[in-house]
């Protein structure tokens, strides 16, 4: 930060030149506007960040650029863990539970969100990723790993208080295990010392991704754009789907049970235009000319449901880069 500005500050003798002060002060404060707004502020000041805290715009400015066909998980994710990071003093945890298809950007979203929260190195400390599949494979140790979970909770709360977890697959979880973190995400002030209500968990899970579809599916033909569709038309037939549905990681879970749950977070499935700008951004990314023509070729080799309209893709944006280099 100091040497950037000392730089602009620097140059108002030249900016200056024949120019009244207020213009040029003006002039350096449009200047470093601009470069917080567009999120170069943690770039370049790095070690100024706030860890821990989240600036909207900067936020708001990565989803746009970079995630596509999610305007209800923008939104629910905008609003509610800002608010989160900026209360001191939280009754609970904040637990959101995202649901939906295959590559429609459950992780994508849930990684843009840490980067902006937390530094590299505060990652390493204060983030947890947990994947069903590959932390609890076996389904007679349940018991075990139920205690391996809440040993993990505590010790990664005892070292970042804002800690972040995100509980992977959790539809592949056995039956019950994640009740194993029900009492970290209650209403209690401390848990033996030690309070969990600045931490953050997130779940990410395929459950409902069909009752999402069916809903997107019912607007277009309906002749309505995606757009309309409303967090209260889709909540609380995932939850539902959530809740009853044996292979769904919250079988009769009292984290829904007891309502612990503060969002449920659909993720639409992803259309042939989504994919294109998935194309259009991973060249972009990858320090590729955005080229519409090559963005159609590779939204053309992906495959498509259901059979009658093939409206959506079947693996969302998933295989876009591995699909992109076929062309490159
Ligand atoms: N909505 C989206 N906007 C932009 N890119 C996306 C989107 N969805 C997915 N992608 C791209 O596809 C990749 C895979 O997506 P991601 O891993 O987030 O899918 P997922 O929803 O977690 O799927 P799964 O249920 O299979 O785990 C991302 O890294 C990103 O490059
Ligand atoms: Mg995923």
């Amino acid at each position: 930060m100091k040497c950037v500005s000392a730089a602009l500050w620097l140059l108002l003798p030249v900016i200056s030149r024949g120019e009244p002060i207020s213009i040029t002060v003006g002039t350096v404060s449009v200047i470093t506007g601009i470069i917080s707004y567009y999120g170069l502020h943690n770039y370049l000041w790095g070690s100024s960040r706030m860890e821990g805290a989240v600036n909207v715009t900067a936020l708001q400015v990565d989803f746009d650029q970079n995630v596509f066909g999610q305007h209800l998980a923008k939104q629910v994710i905008l609003k509610a863990v800002p608010r989160f990071l900026s209360n001191e003093n939280p009754k609970k945890p904040l637990a959101l539970s995202l649901h939906g298809w295959t590559g429609t950007g459950k992780n994508y979203i849930s990684q843009i969100l840490v980067h902006n929260i937390y530094s590299e190195p505060m990652r390493k400390k204060c983030v947890r990723t947990i994947v069903a599949t590959l932390h609890f494979p076996h389904a007679n140790r349940v018991q075990e790993y139920k205690d391996q979970l809440q040993m993990m909770v505590k010790s990664s709360v005892k070292d970042c208080e804002r800690a972040i977890f995100i509980f992977d697959e959790i539809d592949k979880m056995h039956p019950g295990l994640i009740d194993a973190i029900k009492p970290f995400l209650d209403y209690y002030d401390h848990i033996d010392g030690v309070s969990y209500r600045k931490a953050i968990f997130i779940f990410l899970s395929n459950a409902g991704g069909e009752k999402i579809t069916e809903l997107a599916l019912k607007f277009w033909r309906a002749g309505r754009p995606r757009e309309e569709i409303k967090l209260s038309d889709v909540e609380r037939d995932v939850y539902l789907s959530a809740f009853n549905k044996k292979d769904s990681g919250f079988w009769h879970s009292s984290l829904i049970e007891k309502n612990l749950i503060d969002y449920f977070v659909p993720f639409l499935p992803l259309e042939f235009t989504h994919v294109k700008k998935c194309v259009l951004a991973e060249l972009r990314h990858r320090g590729f000319v955005e080229d519409e023509e090559l963005a159609s070729q590779v939204a053309k080799d992906m495959t498509y449901s259901p059979k009658e309209t093939k409206l959506f893709s079947d693996k969302g944006c998933k295989t876009v880069s591995a699909k992109l280099s076929l062309h490159l």
